[in-house]
């Protein structure tokens, strides 16, 4: 592709419609309540937003620099700032992440649209929503099939191009999701024992915080911004020159971290009002308390419909981007033309993708280390890859480009004040690459001392969750 046809996000709503799209998704939704609910709720809360402020929206301000400044894809971008060094190789390590995202994301991106038709049919009126939800998790046509579409439905929107495709879609559908997610709020929040799914929520127990959960919330935080692969890199180098591009990370962080929190004020106090031990239901979690919260509220059908639709919109803003990160790569860097890059990723992707959904069915006896292909994907991918990519991100940012070349992007040459540089400049070169260090290396040793004693451990981990949630009841 001639770099000179690149497309740009034409306005300032735009871009943050598009990259708060890409960072507002099943991450937020299905992933963060579930992934709470397994770490204790409160104390895991806690790190999870400090995580958001200290490393998270500096690591997004450092994509959106690298990005702008260099007008490329993720690969292009750091081959463009550092030539013949190696730090490319991180754009190429988001471009493996971005293949282990899509290819578990779509399993459950695919749920949802199983979940609109079921919600269309009144399909959860029968009550047991849990059953409802294994018959067709381990099921083997149905989810391959919705994984399927929903892979071609990302692929139609990145082959319609930046601003025609993503832009014009987000614009108007996230806003519409924060409406409807208020008005469930307010169900669940007037359901008898709510109170108790607040207290889940809101309450720190310290005594639950262990290394594995602050590397979970490290985990969520960047999966949930969409850090650490390079999707705001590539949408970084979209945004025009006369952006701002701090208050644009601040703006979408804060929708992204907005939209968790009020996912997990719909869904816990609904959790403890029907079941408590669902807290720890795992990625099951939203697909069987929301329809059962859905039921107990006048108009919840139309309500359904709305809720699973606009879920899947999120989710397909989200799985757009991620696919933009391979495609960009695939047409900047191989002159492959877009259609061409779309298609060949999105079916390798999809392919990769069976094992994941079929982790749930047929594949749910194949297991390496105990864990299955899904759970493998889902926990390197946030827990490893996305940490470790920040990580080089602050660290190229930090210590390889000049200063003066990160204070004139983040300046637009000298137009803005930037009076958050120095904290930023000394977030990135110091404070981030050493505490995701620290997260990484006390989690390396965690997992050397568990071969030792596998079973014992994972046991004790699920006692332990389930105590959090007995300790709050
Ligand atoms: N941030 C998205 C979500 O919360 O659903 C998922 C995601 C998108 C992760 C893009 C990583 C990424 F690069």
């Amino acid at each position: 592709m001639d770099l000179k046809e690149r497309g740009s996000f034409s306005s300032k709503f735009g871009v943050i419609a598009a990259a708060a799209g890409s960072a507002v998704g099943l991450g937020n939704i299905w992933r963060f309540p579930y992934v709470a609910g397994e770490n204790g709720g409160g104390a895991f809360l806690l790190i999870y937003l400090l995580f958001i402020v200290a490393i998270g929206i500096p690591v997004m301000l450092s994509e959106f620099t690298i990005g702008r400044n260099a007008q490329r894809n993720a690969f292009g971008s750091f081959k463009k700032l550092a030539p013949n060094s190696k730090w490319s190789f991180v754009g190429l390590m988001g471009i493996v992440a971005a293949f282990l995202i899509l290819a578990f994301y779509s399993t459950i991106a695919g749920w949802t649209l199983e979940y609109i038709v079921k919600a269309v049919q009144d399909g959860f009126s029968a009550g047991n929503t849990s059953e409802i939800f294994t018959t067709f998790s381990t099921s083997t046509f149905k989810p391959l099939l919705w994984q399927f579409v929903f892979m071609g439905l990302t692929a139609w929107i990145v082959f319609a191009g930046v601003q025609k495709g993503i832009e014009r879609y987000t614009k108007i559908l996230m806003p519409l999701l924060l409406v409807l997610i208020l008005v469930i709020v307010v169900r669940s929040l007037t359901l008898d024992g709510a109170s108790k799914g607040l207290k889940f929520l809101f309450a720190p127990d310290f005594s639950k915080i262990t290394f594995g959960v602050v590397l979970e919330a490290l985990g969520q935080a960047a999966f949930s911004l969409s850090i650490g692969m390079g999707a705001l890199i590539t949408y970084g180098s979209y945004i025009r020159k006369n952006n701002n591009l701090g208050k644009t990370a601040v703006q979408v962080a804060s929708a992204d971290t907005l939209i968790a929190i009020l996912a997990g004020v719909m869904i816990f106090p609904a959790v403890f009002a029907f079941d408590p031990s669902l807290a720890t239901e795992g990625p099951g979690l939203v697909f069987v308390v929301l329809p059962k919260l859905f039921l107990s509220m006048p108009g919840g059908y139309v309500f359904s419909i709305l809720f699973f639709v606009l879920l899947a919109v999120a989710a397909l803003t989200s799985t757009v981007s991620v696919l933009e990160v391979v495609v960009a790569y695939f047409s900047e860097e191989l002159n492959m033309s877009r259609g061409k890059a779309t298609i060949i990723s999105s079916l390798a992707i999809w392919l990769f993708g069976i094992l994941a959904t079929l982790s749930f069915s047929d594949l749910s006896d194949v297991t390496i280390f105990g864990s299955t292909f899904f759970d493998i994907m889902n926990y390197s991918s946030a827990n490893i890859l996305l940490p470790l990519g920040a990580l080089l991100i602050v660290a190229f940012l930090g210590w390889v480009i000049k200063k003066k070349l990160v204070h004139d992007e983040l300046s637009n040459s000298g137009e803005l004040k930037v009076k958050y540089f120095k904290v930023f400049y000394f977030i990135i070169r110091y404070l981030a690459p050493v505490a995701i260090a620290i997260v990484f290396v006390h989690d390396i040793y965690k997992v050397s001392v568990k071969d030792n004693s596998d079973d014992k451990s994972q046991n004790t981990e699920i006692v332990e969750s389930k105590e959090a949630v007995e300790v709050v009841e």
